[in-house]
């Protein structure tokens, strides 16, 4: 099913059509879409969504598309706020709104119950503190968290420096409950980098991010421990290489010619539902 047609402005302009590990194509959007949105739209048709880290409103305007009362996007970049409202005003969404906020002040300050449904899409692991992060939108949903993230297992494969700085890692340590932090340095300056004084002989140019990723057995441990209903979502329907291993998406050419898909057959991305 199209949930965002091939000529939309969400995939026209989206300049990361081909990247690894998520690319914004055709195919993987509404793959995304219909996996995160459509197989959970009783959690998203006539109920009120809050959209975490939102980009340029992709979500949001496929939520709309499925009947959500209202959703609203929170990104901390003006630049993809603005993009998200000229978006907006292109496709004639009226019950979308966007605005440019940090998450965790937003949620800091958002009552109790203040939306049916959250959306983290792509966004645990840039905030250092998973776990806070999670106990704040524990109490700003009323219903419903929907989560689509990284696992270790991405910081212990990507980059130049992954494999090599986590050598000692394998199958057995990364199934303990434990996080992995990376930094990373952005071609781009991003509002969430490093601060200047984090570092020893930080790059003045490219700053410094920060992933934070907890394996999978934390993430569920810290979902139990919020006392949260959850299951893992089944993206079985979209696997290229079902039985693939997070080991086989180490080496560069492996992410060059893997298939989207693959960061889920491996776990190295996973997607939940939780309820409260
Ligand atoms: C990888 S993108 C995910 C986009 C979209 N949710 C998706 O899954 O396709 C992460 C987004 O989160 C935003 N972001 C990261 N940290 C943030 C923070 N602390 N507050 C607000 N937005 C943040 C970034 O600006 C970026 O647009």
């Amino acid at each position: 099913m199209d949930f965002i047609d091939k000529d939309s402005t969400y995939l026209t302009n989206d300049t990361r059509q081909k990247r690894w590990a998520i690319p914004y194509s055709y195919e993987a959007t509404n793959s995304r879409a219909d996996v995160l949105l459509y197989k959970n739209k009783k959690y998203i048709e006539n109920k009120t969504i809050l959209d975490l880290g939102c980009h340029f409103g992709t979500m949001a305007y496929i939520c709309s598309q499925l009947h959500a009362t209202s959703v609203l996007g929170v990104d901390g970049d003006s630049n993809l706020i603005a993009q998200a409202n000229a978006f907006k005003q292109e496709t004639n969404l009226t019950n979308v709104e966007f605005i440019q906020k940090d998450v965790i002040e937003l949620l800091t300050n958002l009552e109790e119950n203040s939306f049916d449904t959250i959306l983290c899409f792509g966004l645990l692991y840039y905030i250092p503190d998973n776990y806070h992060l999670l106990k704040l939108m524990k109490k700003v949903a009323k219903e419903t968290i929907i989560l689509d993230t990284f696992t270790a297992y991405y910081n212990a494969i990507q980059g130049k420096d992954g494999p090599a700085f986590f050598n000692n890692l394998n199958d057995d340590s990364l199934e303990l409950p434990i996080m992995l932090h990376s930094v990373t340095k952005a071609k781009k300056q991003k509002h969430y980098e490093l601060q200047e004084n984090t570092f020893r002989n930080q790059p003045k140019q490219n700053p410094l991010t920060l992933l934070t990723c907890p394996t999978k057995s934390l993430l569920e441990l810290y979902l139990q421990s919020l006392e949260l209903d959850y299951k893992q979502l089944n993206w079985k329907k979209y696997l290229a290489n079902p039985e693939m291993k997070w080991q086989e998406l180490e080496p560069p050419q492996a992410k060059t010619n893997s298939h989207w898909s693959d960061l889920y057959s491996t776990e190295v991305r996973v997607s939940y539902i939780a309820k409260k």
